[in-house]
């Protein structure tokens, strides 16, 4: 398969943006001062290294907070008009390349209100009325989060087409199912596959759940208690497609929740992604030999000629701790905050564009490496062979014939021990040898040491028997697309 998912390039701004460091005299904020910034101060309180990835967001909301006011009379048309033709030629400038991005400016919010009067003048400076930069970083992260989960919406979707290609196409391989990393029983490799199904689709409906959550509209809090202007908020929060608006201005713009939550959510993503990576790790090495990835998504080594090593999947299982890394960071951030906004908040943004991105590579690069994992059928089945993983049935078949289980456990585990010390499979077991161990045993007892018939007798719903795979895998075609 083409490898059809763009990841995210390792780029810092300044090698993307050019960021200015000209002084600039006077503040937007500036009117209480008689001093000027220290220029160290100026570099650690801004935001506008990183914070500029939000100048869509930012352009949007300013667009529909400026029409809104123009609707509710608190500006005139005219001046919205030339408020909302400004905005939308610094997004053009900014999307070229061609805009200077200020470390003066602090954040993304100044930079783009500084141009806007640059460019139409002080009618510019009516935009701010009514907001402030609280209510405004608020929606920004809020329009932001809400497109990026349904990116990852769809990208988790694509992981499941994945999986379940991978299941169909695989649908005859049996392969032993472990617990304690040992051998267990019988399963279908396909039933193995569908488990992560389940999994990621958990993490489907978590993000749609944490979706209500994000979708509140907290502009017109402004900078914690509301506007004393006859502002519009339902009508704005229309204009920007939000379902709900915030119902208290002073935990609208201190609420971090929904960023913290979809990290949480992530890191349930990376957990089960890490489980993963961590059996592709266990089954592509010599001692498995459980399956196969294509040359193009392993790497060698430069010393050790013989090396094809699963890096991808290390690295997954690696990222896993930097995602909940920013998890921590973030409820570690908000811990102990007084109400309302605190510049501390600022920090919210690193760990989360981190977490957004990586997420996005790791689910991109599973979906093309699921694609490339063959399972090598004959190993496995010599696996499940070599494992006694009948050993059950076999006790299964005493219980049928009236034995209670736990007698019939012991019998079973009796004969296992006496093939390990022959060295010999449980089917090797003459009847004489398994007479001695019960008078129940009869020559019906072969069938039940196959691997497949073992498998395919756990039809409890939900079980690996063929029949039941299918009937889930079907289910889950007609909603994912075949
Ligand atoms: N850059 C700030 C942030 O990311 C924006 C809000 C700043 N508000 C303030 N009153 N200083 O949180």
């Amino acid at each position: 398969m083409i490898f059809q998912y763009s990841i995210t390039p390792v780029l810092h701004y300044s090698m993307i943006l050019r960021v200015s460091h000209k002084h600039m005299k006077k503040k937007l904020w500036g009117g209480r001062f008689s001093g000027s910034t220290d220029n160290l101060v100026e570099k650690f309180t801004a935001s506008i290294p990183f914070d500029y990835r939000l100048y869509k967001q930012d352009i949007r909301g300013s667009i529909a907070h400026a029409t809104m006011l123009a609707k509710c009379g608190i500006i005139s048309k005219t001046d919205s008009k030339k408020i909302v033709a400004g905005l939308k030629a610094i997004e053009k400038e900014i999307d070229a390349g061609d805009f200077e991005f200020s470390i003066e400016l602090e954040d993304i919010h100044m930079n783009i209100e500084k141009r806007l009067m640059d460019k139409v003048g002080p009618v510019g400076g009516k935009l701010h009325t009514s907001r402030s930069r609280n209510d405004q970083v608020a929606l920004d992260i809020r329009l932001y989060l809400k497109d990026e989960i349904q990116h990852i919406s769809n990208l988790l979707a694509d992981t499941i087409r994945a999986f379940l290609a991978l299941a169909r196409e695989n649908i005859d391989v049996l392969m032993p199912g472990y617990t304690h990393l040992q051998r267990a029983q019988p399963v279908r490799f396909a039933h193995h596959m569908l488990a992560y199904v389940e999994m990621f689709k958990r993490d489907e409906e978590r993000l749609y759940d944490l979706l209500k959550r994000v979708d509140v509209m907290p502009l017109g809090s402004a900078a914690l208690a509301g506007s004393a202007y006859p502002i519009d908020r339902k009508y704005c929060a229309q204009l920007l497609g939000f379902k709900a608006i915030s119902k208290n201005s002073m935990d609208a713009v201190s609420d971090r929740d929904f960023a913290i939550e979809f990290c949480s959510v992530a890191s349930m993503i990376m957990m089960h992604f890490s489980r993963f990576s961590e059996e592709i790790v266990l089954w592509s090495s010599q001692e498995f030999r459980f399956i196969k990835i294509a040359d193009s998504f392993c790497t060698g080594s430069s010393i050790m000629p013989q090396k094809k090593n699963p890096d991808v999947a290390e690295l997954v299982r690696g990222k896993t701790g930097r995602v909940y890394g920013n998890l921590v960071s973030l409820l570690t951030l908000m811990k102990s905050l007084p109400l309302a906004y605190n510049r501390d908040m600022q920090e919210d943004k690193e760990p989360l564009f981190d977490t957004v991105d990586t997420i996005k590579d790791v689910l991109s690069i599973n979906i093309a490496m699921i694609n490339n994992i063959k399972p090598e059928k004959e190993n496995l089945e010599k696996a499940l062979r070599l494992g006694y993983t009948t050993a059950t049935e076999m006790a299964d078949y005493l219980a049928g014939k009236g034995m209670p289980f736990r007698e019939a456990h012991e019998v079973a585990g009796k004969a296992v021990s006496y093939c390990e010390k022959k060295g010999i499979g449980l089917e090797e077991l003459s009847l004489e040898k398994l007479r001695d161990l019960s008078a129940l045993f009869n020559k019906d007892v072969y069938k039940v040491f196959g691997v497949k018939q073992a498998a395919d007798r756990k039809t409890s719903f939900g079980g690996t028997a063929k029949r039941e795979i299918k009937k889930r895998l079907v289910e889950l075609e007609r909603t994912y697309g075949k």
